[in-house]
């Protein structure tokens, strides 16, 4: 008998319910410039053309803006190419050309804020970008309210964007961080928990409110509209998604040690889950958590943590156990292996399932861990073979789960994605059926040896 797959509520990470809808109704009256089509760029974009709004994203990469006018999304995001194809043309247009800005009312700055090397946010993206919707407002007399939608420190926005925009001749500045996800962006987008406006004046408070109203309006349970100052805006940010990372490696501490102890560290997450103090979700521990997001934000804070003197101490913890839970999954590899040698698979390249972005995936750690033991590594992801081929050119990459198990010596799991859970017969093609689970998507089951990271 093979025991279930004991998939906790409190492992499963709902996405909000995903309007399908295409308001039909007359346009709001704001006009919406949004700079940068990228993840949260092109998300805000669509989803504010069907609240009703007139909206100009604008890109300097023409091939995003041919994308978006024929109707195309430029990423892949659930529910964003019906958006895009029911409004473009119509009330959702893209350009290069930042000239665009002068006809709108609203100004959201989506551009990317990478890390510096040391860590710090390099800006010199969005300050450029600033520029440009500067020299665009340039001789505007109407007012203008410009927010920045990106992630940066607190005080960035006054000391480095603002001035860049004309802050002083009519320009409002607003914070308006985001808090979507990849993979169920345009849900998270169009019912929001809050949204947070950090503003210098009510008047660019107000007109964010009025660009918002409608999808307050129409998100059940509405959503609490909060108003704050510039720098508490992005602070509101950084400390969402390290208090979310955070959660994360408490629960791979906790479960690091319920494995030495032959404890179920997902059982254990589903009582104290119940606690409404600590809440059921984001407590699956396993390899830890990657992305474009928090890794990047928690270096952000703890950078500007030092620069004012304080110790981050809990930040840094945070990272430094994050940073420990792919040699925790091939440990137990070793367990069972010895890898040098041995055809390896490894299940998943994405940083999360539903998703082709690997950006900080725990797979690179995993890949370069079993390099080092001398192990030969075949890896395999549905939708991320592409983008981890440029990050990890030197292994070989399966055209199916089982294509990569097909004589393996041993697996790693590392990604989340569903059709993990359905591989039954696949397994028994491996050399030496070991699989060690780091999201906990394989059924524990009679005839390989299985181990999960923390349970
Ligand atoms: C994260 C935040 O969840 C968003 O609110 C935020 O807007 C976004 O960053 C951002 O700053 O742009 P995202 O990076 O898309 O969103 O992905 P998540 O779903 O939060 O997952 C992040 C990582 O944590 C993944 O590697 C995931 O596997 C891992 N994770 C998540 C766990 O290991 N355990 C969990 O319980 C939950």
């Amino acid at each position: 008998m093979r025991a279930r797959r004991r998939r906790t509520d409190s492992a499963a990470e709902p996405a909000r319910e995903l309007k399908r809808f295409v308001r039909a109704g007359p346009a709001r009256d704001m006009d919406v410039s949004i700079v940068g089509a990228g993840y949260v760029g092109t998300t805000a974009a669509a989803c504010l053309a069907d609240a009703g709004h007139r909206v100009v994203a604008i890109d300097t990469d023409a091939s995003v803006v041919d994308a978006i006018n024929d109707g195309e999304a430029p990423i892949h995001e659930p529910g964003l190419d019906e958006l895009v194809a029911a409004h473009a043309g119509d009330r959702l247009t893209a350009t290069t050309a930042y000239a665009a800005v002068a006809g709108t009312d609203v100004t959201l700055l989506a551009l990317p804020t990478p890390s510096a090397p040391d860590g710090a946010v390099d800006t010199s993206i969005i300050e450029a970008g600033a520029d440009a919707v500067g020299e665009a407002l340039a001789g505007r007399e109407a007012p203008h309210t410009v927010a920045v939608k990106s992630t940066v420190l607190p005080g960035v926005t006054a000391a480095r964007i603002g001035p860049r925009l004309g802050a002083a001749e009519g320009v409002h500045l607003a914070t308006n961080p985001e808090f979507l996800r990849e993979g169920t962006a345009v849900g998270d987008f169009t019912a929001p928990t809050r949204i947070v406006i950090g503003a210098d004046s009510d008047r660019a408070a107000d007109r964010l409110e009025e660009l918002y109203a409608p999808i307050v309006e129409a998100a059940t349970p509405e959503p609490t509209v909060l108003r704050t100052t510039l720098p508490a805006g992005m602070m509101i940010k950084y400390a969402n998604n390290a208090f979310l990372a955070g959660k994360i490696s408490l629960i791979n501490d906790i479960g690091n040690i319920c494995k030495a102890y032959g404890v179920d560290a997902y059982e254990v997450a589903e009582a104290i889950g119940l606690d409404d103090r600590i809440g059921r979700r984001f407590l699956r521990s396993g390899v830890g958590f990657g992305g474009s997001c928090f890794p990047k934000d928690l270096d952000a804070l703890r950078h500007a943590a030092r620069a004012a003197d304080y110790e981050p101490t809990m930040l840094d913890a945070t990272v430094e156990t994050n940073d420990r839970q792919p040699e925790r999954l091939l440990e137990l590899l070793d367990r069972h292996v010895d890898p040098a040698g041995e055809r390896i698979a490894v299940l998943g390249l994405a940083f999360k399932p539903g998703t082709d972005d690997v950006r900080h995936s725990r797979a690179f750690p995993v890949i370069e861990g079993l390099q080092d033991r001398g192990a030969e590594v075949v890896a395999y992801d549905p939708v991320a073979t592409a983008n981890a081929r440029a990050v990890a050119p030197g292994i070989e990459y399966a055209d199916s789960a089982a294509a990569a198990l097909s004589g393996a010596g041993g697996a790693v799991v590392v990604t989340d994605w569903d059709e993990f859970a359905a591989l039954d017969a696949a397994f028994d093609a491996m050399a030496r059926p070991v699989v060690v689970d780091g999201r906990r998507i394989i059924e524990r089951r009679e005839g390989i040896t299985y181990e999960g990271l923390t349970w």
